[in-house]
Formats: structure tokens, sequence, C-alpha cells
């Protein structure tokens, strides 16, 4: 793992489209061509918040983490609501390389770096009809806080408390 630069954001960019057919492929309609787009990651890896991993082959695996949280967040009824929260935002593990525990891995580094940033809660959502995202956010400890609504539907909101990250 590493941080993302600039330099890397043709091979996310790669990455995220060979992520969105595999979800269509699986009826998953939560990501497609608007979003996560180029502006999207750029401005991740200009903020340095974003990591991501290689494998012999290339680059297998992103994460980006900051401090904003979306409007909408704002009518969540959060539970862990002390200390500096962090979201994380386009985990996305090569489809070859799916169901091995990367993401795991991606989301235990992704914590810990947060956790030496000084945040103490960490925020996500995940996609309503996206089970294997759900799973492993539930599987990893996550709290289900609420539910909002993205352009394209309904999405489920987790926190947790970084104070006990793996
Ligand atoms: C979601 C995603 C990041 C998971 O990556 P991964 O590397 O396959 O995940 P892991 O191998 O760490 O497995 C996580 C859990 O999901 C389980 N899982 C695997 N396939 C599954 C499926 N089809 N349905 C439900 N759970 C599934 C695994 O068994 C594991 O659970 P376990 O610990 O109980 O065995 C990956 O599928 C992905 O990149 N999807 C496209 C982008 C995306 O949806 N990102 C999430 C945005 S919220």
């Amino acid at each position: 793992m590493r941080l993302a630069t600039c330099e890397d954001v043709d091979n996310v960019l790669a990455l995220v489209r060979s992520c969105v057919d595999h979800m269509r492929r699986h009826g998953i309609e939560q990501w497609d061509d608007v979003y996560p787009d180029r502006m999207t990651i750029e401005a991740d890896t200009r903020q340095c918040e974003a990591f991501v991993a290689n494998h012999e082959t290339g680059l297998m695996g992103y994460v980006a983490l900051g401090a904003c949280q979306d409007p909408e967040y704002a009518e969540v009824p959060w539970e862990f609501t002390a200390g500096p929260t962090v979201v994380i935002h386009r985990l996305m593990v090569d489809p070859a390389y799916q169901g091995r525990g990367y993401a795991k891995l991606l989301m235990s580094f992704a914590e810990k770096h947060a956790l030496t940033s000084g945040y103490r809660t960490v925020r996500l959502d995940a996609f309503v009809g996206n089970p294997r995202a759900l799973h492993l956010y539930e599987r990893l400890g996550y709290r289900e806080a609420g539910t909002i609504r993205h352009r394209t539907g309904q999405f489920r909101c987790f926190e947790r408390e970084l104070a006990e990250a793996r």
C-alpha cells in the first residue's frame, strides 16, 4: 500500500471501469460512468487521502479517506459523535482479486492510517443493492446508523469507533 499520486489516476480509472463492469454483470447499479470520475479521483490524490495497493501485475486496490462529509450525512442519527470523524470512500478491489480478503486488508490499513492521523470514528455508506460491500462492513464490526439517498438510489450508512480498530 502507498499513497496515490497524480500519476496513478489513469490506472485507478481503469480499475474503476473493471469494477463497474463487474458490478453491472452482477446487477449492482451503484457506480457508473458518472461516478467515480476523473475529477473525483484527481481530487482524492491532490488531497493526499488516497491509497493504492499494488500486486505484481499492477494496481489491484484503492481506498480514499478524508474529513469531508456528504451533506446527506447531516440527516443520519449517528451514535458515535465524539472526536474527529473520517469518511472512507471508493473502496475497490480488482475483480480478478476479489474474494481473497484484500478489501479487509485495505479497510484495516485505512482505519490504522486514520487513527494515527488523529481521527476517532469512521463513517461510510454502501448501496442497498451491493451485498458484498454490506457484508464486508458488517463483518468488520461497523454499526448501521441509517439510510440516505444518493443519485443512484438508497445507501446504508455505517459507523465505527477507531479506538477498537484492528
Ligand atoms: C466490495 C469489495 C471491495 C470487496 O472486496 P473483496 O476483496 O472481494 O472482499 P474480501 O475478499 O475482503 O471479502 C469480504 C467479505 O465479503 C464476502 N463475500 C465475497 N463475495 C460475496 C458475495 N457475492 N456476497 C456477499 N458476500 C461476499 C467474503 O466472503 C468476505 O466475507 P467473510 O469474511 O465472511 O468471508 C469488492 O467486491 C469491490 O471492489 N467491489 C466493487 C466496488 C465496490 O462495491 N466498493 C464498495 C463501495 S461501498
